[in-house]
């Protein structure tokens, strides 16, 4: 085989500033792309594997989804830089990179709106609930605001059930975020559902979740004007709430709480439950050091990136942590 059948491209993968796991409820959220990728290759193939080895798409739904109406095998090849089961946004990444590729390799011309469509229902295939707010993110890269009101740059709208998305572009300020990952894996799937369960029971979980959609609106405006202290001020509030929610654990209290004395707030980032957090500082290395210290591994991030492109050239199929459901 040939290197230049191969069809390659990538996404990046994502942090939550404001509004993860409310924002599944339809309350805004504000995210920024990352500058770590996934890369994904395809070919067309006598069977279907991924990264040399034999691919059983009963085992793996993102691929499973996103190859469900082809009438061909095909070869995968990935190279992750985005830690999986973190918070970071690697399942739809992938996702984005995936779709991105097959429908090339197929020989359309997808929009952007097809591909957050696809990449989210491959994540509602694999976890069963959640928003297309990573999937938007993974797709169109840059900031993204979900559910404001006021913010007229639209990207699209996305309905499921009773709940609607309104995706908006935004333009942020040069922000500094220091992502500490505490190493400990947790899928998204059982997070939204833990969240799920308790708003079933509890008014209490329902109020929690109405008092981060508001923060949130606060938060936008912050954003919007590089307001640093009222940005940390307010990311630090909805981590104490996702934690009342139960998606924190000691680890990420012990990063976040480590973190704070150098920033101007920090937070869980993601699902929660372990994974990654982020913080908002002018001191990145001071932040890093500090996280480093307490067990976890820094990334200093640039943010802003952008979002599922083409790239010239091969994957390496480097063994790839499928990002867990
Ligand atoms: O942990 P991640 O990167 O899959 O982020 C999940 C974000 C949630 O708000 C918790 C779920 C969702 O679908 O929006």
């Amino acid at each position: 085989m040939t290197e230049d059948r191969w069809v390659t491209a990538s996404a990046p993968g994502k942090f939550v500033v404001l509004g993860e796991h409310s924002v599944v409820y339809g309350k805004p959220a504000l995210v920024l792309a990352t500058d770590r990728r996934i890369t994904c290759s395809v070919r067309r193939s006598q069977r279907n594997s991924l990264n040399g080895e034999a691919l059983d798409l009963w085992r793996q739904p993102h691929f499973q989804y996103l190859t469900r109406d082809m009438g061909y095998c095909l070869d995968f090849l990935t190279t992750s830089e985005i830690p999986s089961g973190s918070g970071m946004g690697s399942s739809a990444a992938l996702s984005a990179a995936l779709a991105l590729a097959i429908r090339t390799e197929r020989g359309e011309f997808p929009t952007e709106l097809s591909l957050v469509e696809e990449a989210y229902g491959a994540e509602l295939h694999a976890q069963g609930n959640g928003s297309p707010m990573d999937a938007s993110a993974c797709v169109h890269g840059g900031g993204i605001a979900v559910n404001i009101p006021e913010e007229k740059d639209e990207l699209w709208t996305i309905r499921r059930g009773e709940r609607t998305w309104k995706v908006s572009d935004i333009k942020t300020p040069d922000l500094s975020f220091v992502i500490g990952n505490t190493g400990i894996k947790a899928p998204t799937g059982p997070q939204v559902e833990k969240v799920r369960r308790y708003t079933k029971k509890s008014g209490f979980a329902t109020d929690i979740i109405e008092e981060m959609g508001m923060l949130t609106m606060e938060g936008y405006k912050a954003l919007k004007s590089g307001n640093k202290e009222l940005l940390g001020r307010l990311m630090t509030q909805d981590h104490k709430l996702l934690s009342i929610l139960g998606v924190s654990c000691k680890e990420l209290n012990k990063l976040v709480y480590a973190a704070l004395p150098y920033s101007y707030g920090a937070k869980l980032t993601g699902s929660g439950g372990g994974g990654c957090m982020v913080a908002l500082t002018d001191e990145p290395d001071k932040v890093a050091d500090i996280i480093r210290s307490r067990g976890g591994t820094p990334f200093i991030m640039k943010s802003g990136s952008e979002g599922a492109r083409m790239e010239v050239g091969v994957a390496k199929g480097s063994p790839m942590e499928i990002p867990m459901i």
